[in-house]
């Protein structure tokens, strides 16, 4: 099976969600034996439709344009047996890259008019390849997908056609925090699967699709994290690729996001086999102390004091939200006596040693 996928994200690969996606599509269908030839449509040249139908006039199905389009992609696109259409959500719809690029498409059909099903349309010069179409927003809500869904079936849908699949990820931006790791790798997973299951059926089972779209996180949690998240950009200046580039953190600013946040920062299997009590205490901003019980490869935090902690760290909270985003050196505030640790001091350095794995 030949298979064109096409992939219209201006962003580039450490970035794209659409990216993310689409390559494990694409994996999942060269397992099952596909020929898959992947295009990152930014890199093509491609004009708009002028509109002047000299495609359906002076030079049947040929554009007037010459450019990537008709040079490369429109031949390819009419060789492919499955298209797939890989478009970041923009404003509920199709980025306007891809839209360029099916308006280019123009030429497969005749001016005629002939009518199918009740529905008047352009008879169709060739036959033209099968269509999945993909996506991914950056809202939770699958809602968001319901204006690209509705244009996609429509337009897909004429002549009897129907969209191979129609395959749409959610609160995409989240996949690459490291919070939602194993989340992601079962989207991911399922996502090669459904690649494997375009190639072998032409369509993808309703529980690989409900694999894929599985919630990430509750809504409450996402808002919280992705309010702080752009406060930090803006705070510090930065646009969310330099925010990834620089290994930032964002900064709490209350004792909720704190331990919402401080897991990102804890090395979990420094503790080994052990349960580990972390109690902090904090003055200034915030008062109020929590505790982050570490056992077996997980952390649970607790707003007010254990009983039995192995280490207490006492901060003022400002201090160490400098700390946790990198502003102070945590060794050098606590040689000058900024904040003080009291129990296992080694297990403490070993802790906060690198980024945790959750
Ligand atoms: C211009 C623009 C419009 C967007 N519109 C929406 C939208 O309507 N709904 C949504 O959930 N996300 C929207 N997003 C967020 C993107 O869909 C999201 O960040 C996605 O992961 C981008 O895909 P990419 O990483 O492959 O470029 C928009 C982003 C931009 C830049």
């Amino acid at each position: 099976m030949k298979i064109l996928a096409l992939n219209s994200s201006p962003r580039s690969d450490g970035q794209s969600k659409t990216k993310l996606m689409l390559t494990h599509l694409v994996e999942g269908m060269r397992d099952a034996g596909a020929d898959v030839e992947v295009v990152n449509l930014r890199k093509k040249k491609i004009k708009n439709c002028v509109g002047c139908y000299t495609c359906w006039t002076k030079t049947p199905g040929k554009c007037i344009h010459k450019d990537d389009m008709t040079e490369e992609l429109f031949p390819k696109w009419l060789e492919s047996d499955l298209v797939v259409y890989a478009t970041p959500l923009y404003h509920y719809a199709m980025n306007a890259t891809l839209k360029v690029f099916i308006e280019r498409t123009l030429p497969a059909a005749e001016p005629f008019f002939e009518i199918y099903n009740g529905r008047m349309l352009h008879p169709l010069r060739h036959k033209i390849p099968a269509i999945v179409i993909l996506s991914v927003a950056g809202m939770p809500d699958e809602g968001h997908f319901k204006a690209l869904s509705a244009h996609a079936n429509y337009l897909f849908a004429a002549h009897g056609r129907q969209l191979a699949a129609e395959i749409y990820r959610p609160a995409a931006e989240m996949m690459t925090n490291p919070f939602f790791r194993i989340k992601a790798k079962e989207i991911l997973d399922a996502t090669k699967q459904a690649g494997r299951e375009l190639v072998g059926s032409m369509k993808v089972s309703p529980e690989t699709i409900a694999r894929i779209t599985q919630p990430i996180s509750d809504p409450k949690a996402f808002a919280e994290m992705g309010n702080l998240f752009w406060k930090s950009c803006i705070a510090e200046g930065v646009t969310p690729k330099e925010f990834g580039e620089k290994n930032m953190v964002p900064r709490p600013e209350s004792l909720d996001s704190f331990m919402m946040f401080l897991p990102f920062g804890l090395n979990c299997k420094a503790a080994g086999d052990r349960k580990v009590i972390l109690q902090f205490g904090f003055s200034g901003e915030v008062e109020e102390p929590c505790y982050f019980t570490i056992e077996k490869n997980k952390i649970n935090a607790k707003k007010g004091i254990s009983e039995n902690p192995d280490i207490t760290i006492d901060t003022p909270f400002n201090l160490w939200m400098d700390i946790m985003t990198r502003k102070a050196d945590g060794q050098k505030m606590f040689m000058e006596q900024k904040y003080t640790v009291s129990g296992d001091i080694s297990l403490m350095i070993r802790l906060f040693e690198k980024k945790a794995e959750l």
